[in-house]
């Protein structure tokens, strides 16, 4: 994103952030190479849990993710250098028994954790705590989280984060779907700025949606059910109750600057004999109609200058908050700890 780059050394981009790079099942005790923020980054496992590094060697540049994990540590497929954990180099097999390491031999570390099915990483030091569902939805037994699908989009995770927050389009982009029961017109409604990014609710008078943003690019839609009289949406079943949470988040990782990868999820409390996989299909034709749009904008970045595109008061005040984030964030403080 043109906000990645950096005001002064110390001003925050999106590598003080988590971002997944791929699902658990991507990762395995072989080096791989993965994108993510227009570069590359090897990772792998092993009984230490998951790692990963910028993929490349300090020695003449060689892929480190074509090389392969012994003892812990990664070893470069050209001249077998070997890193551990921390990035420093541990054996250089052309150097004489005795003669020390140089010091300035070293991979660059990512911090990594494997969560929610998927693998983080933060490329420099995390400013935000780590993502949490609404209502504990992962840990809470009275609910079933399912990872829905990973969509592969060309368009900036701004764009896509800013779709997935965008109740306005759905009379328009998912009519029969997933309407507003009282839209297409947008009521009054306020939004939060949080420690997390924002939050903002709206009712139609059948669902409340209670969103949330875990800044820069985590979103959840909780939707639960107030009435049953009016209409429906494609994620509900027909014995529809009062009370049915149904919580849909949307992951976006930002692998380059016209590169998504959305990590999809629901975790409902409802229809709870219902296969996960009868949600799916419904839900894939919803995000292929969103992804055509979003696909289409442009520029590909979100414009961060409010002055740039065009804002209605009340269907977009999230997204000029969510734009006056992004544009703050290499020169504000809201994220330090
Ligand atoms: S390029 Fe990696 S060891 Fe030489
Ligand atoms: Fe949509």
């Amino acid at each position: 994103m043109n906000v990645a780059a950096a005001q002064t050394p110390n001003a925050l981009t999106l590598e003080n952030f988590w971002h997944p790079i791929a699902t658990s099942a991507e990762v395995s005790d072989k080096p791989k190479q993965f994108r993510l923020l227009g570069d590359t980054v090897v990772a792998f496992r092993d009984e230490k849990g998951v790692a990963a590094f910028k993929d490349l060697c300090i020695h003449r540049g060689a892929a480190l993710s074509n090389g392969k994990v012994k003892d812990g540590n990664i070893v470069c497929p050209y001249h077998g250098w070997a890193y551990d954990r921390s990035g420093a180099c541990v054996h250089i097999p052309s150097l004489p028994a005795g003669q020390p390491i140089p010091a300035k031999a070293r991979a660059i570390p990512y911090q990594a954790r494997e969560e929610y099915g998927l693998v983080w990483v933060a490329m420099k030091d995390p400013v935000q705590p780590f993502p949490q569902w609404p209502d504990n939805a992962w840990s809470n037994p009275d609910y079933h989280v399912f990872l829905i699908n990973v969509y592969r989009w060309k368009s900036s995770a701004g764009r896509a984060v800013e779709n997935a927050m965008d109740f306005s389009h759905f009379n328009i982009v998912h009519a029969g779907y997933t309407e507003l029961a009282d839209g297409p017109v947008v009521k009054p409604y306020e939004v939060e700025r949080t420690k997390e990014g924002l939050a903002f609710a709206y009712e139609d008078g059948r669902i409340r949606r209670e969103y949330t943003l875990d800044f820069p690019f985590v979103i959840h839609d909780h939707k639960k059910v107030i009435a049953t009289d009016k209409g429906r949406t494609w994620s509900e079943t027909d014995d529809t109750r009062q009370g049915d949470s149904t919580i849909l988040t949307f992951i976006a990782a930002p692998v380059d600057e016209k590169t998504t990868h959305m990590y999809a999820f629901m975790a409902r409390n409802h229809s709870l004999d219902m296969e996960d996989q009868s949600f799916v299909a419904n839900f894939d034709l919803v995000t292929a109609q969103d992804q055509l749009i979003v696909e289409s904008q442009r520029p590909e970045q979100i414009p961060t200058d409010i002055k740039e595109e065009l804002h209605l008061r009340f269907p977009d005040a999230p997204a000029i908050i969510y734009r006056r984030l992004l544009r703050d964030m290499g020169s504000s403080e809201a994220y330090l700890p």
